[in-house]
């Protein structure tokens, strides 16, 4: 498949007075049309410095990154990159704009100049999308913290970008607003949509069909959940969680169980122990 996005050894150093941050160490990636990627990584790892490259919000101070064959450091590039990657971020409070759920939707689209009517349309199809078209008239305010971050999501998903970059959108979230975030996002990759997942939640980046793996401002591995997750003593030395039933698996291998070595679902441990 065609690479919608491709990073060409990029670093990116935050200049300040209190002296200089390299939080991007030349980093190369590709990542193609429809995939489902999520990246993990310790606290200051660089994932939000990377994400903010993806759509021109930080242009990278050494090498280039292309988003649909465009160069984003060329600024008449700028906005075809904008029409076509969203972000959608941790704090969902701080992504709110309007007073109305449907206002705060609309919001992206007034700015691209929309006929109003075609605005009312792609909202309503985007509340719909989130399950959130019962509440179109309701003060945000009034929403749950998973119900606001769908909303945020439908503000992207209004806008129709090929791409969503999700940066920790869970993260503040109680459990039940995070599995209406990854269920919701399951089924935004299964339209179609190309989807880049920051999370440090192993169960969530276990959904992707890659993980990409951050480290100094490096990545340091690049591979499926599978191999990522199965990997439970690498992981563990790096300061990762690996997803429960990969875990459980490892610990019964250890006590001389014997069992296949790459497992990662609890379905495939319930087989595997049967
Ligand atoms: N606005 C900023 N100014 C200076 N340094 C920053 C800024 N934002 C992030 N950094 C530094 O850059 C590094 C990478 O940060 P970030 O990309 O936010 O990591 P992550 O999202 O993986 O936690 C960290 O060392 C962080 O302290
Ligand atoms: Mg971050």
């Amino acid at each position: 498949m065609k690479n919608f996005i491709r990073a060409e050894n990029i670093s990116y150093t935050y200049k300040s007075t209190n002296g200089d941050r390299l939080a991007l160490n030349g980093v190369s990636l590709s990542i193609a049309a429809g995939e489902f990627v999520a990246i993990i990584g310790t606290n200051g790892s660089g994932k939000s410095t990377l994400a903010k490259h993806f759509n021109g919000l930080l242009l990278p101070t050494e090498g280039k990154i292309f988003v649909d064959g465009l160069d984003t450091a060329d600024e008449k590039n700028l906005q075809h990159v904008r029409e076509n990657v969203g972000m959608v971020f941790q704090n969902p409070d701080s992504e709110i704009v309007a007073a109305i759920v449907e206002d705060d939707v609309a919001f992206g689209l007034e700015n691209l100049g929309i006929a109003p009517e075609k605005i009312r349309e792609r909202v309503d199809l985007a509340l719909d999308d989130v399950n959130m078209s019962d509440y179109k008239n309701f003060a945000p305010s009034k929403l749950s913290g998973g119900q606001k971050q769908r909303i945020a999501i439908a503000g992207v998903i209004a806008m129709r970008t090929k791409v969503i970059v999700f940066d920790e959108p869970t993260a503040m979230l109680d459990p039940q607003g995070r599995r209406e975030i990854i269920s919701l996002v399951k089924r935004l990759h299964a339209q179609g949509l190309t989807i880049i997942y920051i999370t440090h939640f192993m169960e969530e980046a276990a959904a992707a069909q890659r993980v990409i793996v951050m480290e100094k401002g490096k990545i340091i591995r690049d591979d499926t959940p599978r191999e990522i997750f199965t990997d439970v003593k690498e992981m563990k030395r790096l300061g990762f969680d690996v997803p429960v039933a990969a875990d459980l698996a490892y610990r019964l291998r250890r006590k001389g169980f014997k069992l296949p070595q790459k497992i990662l679902t609890a379905e495939e441990l319930a087989e595997a122990l049967k």
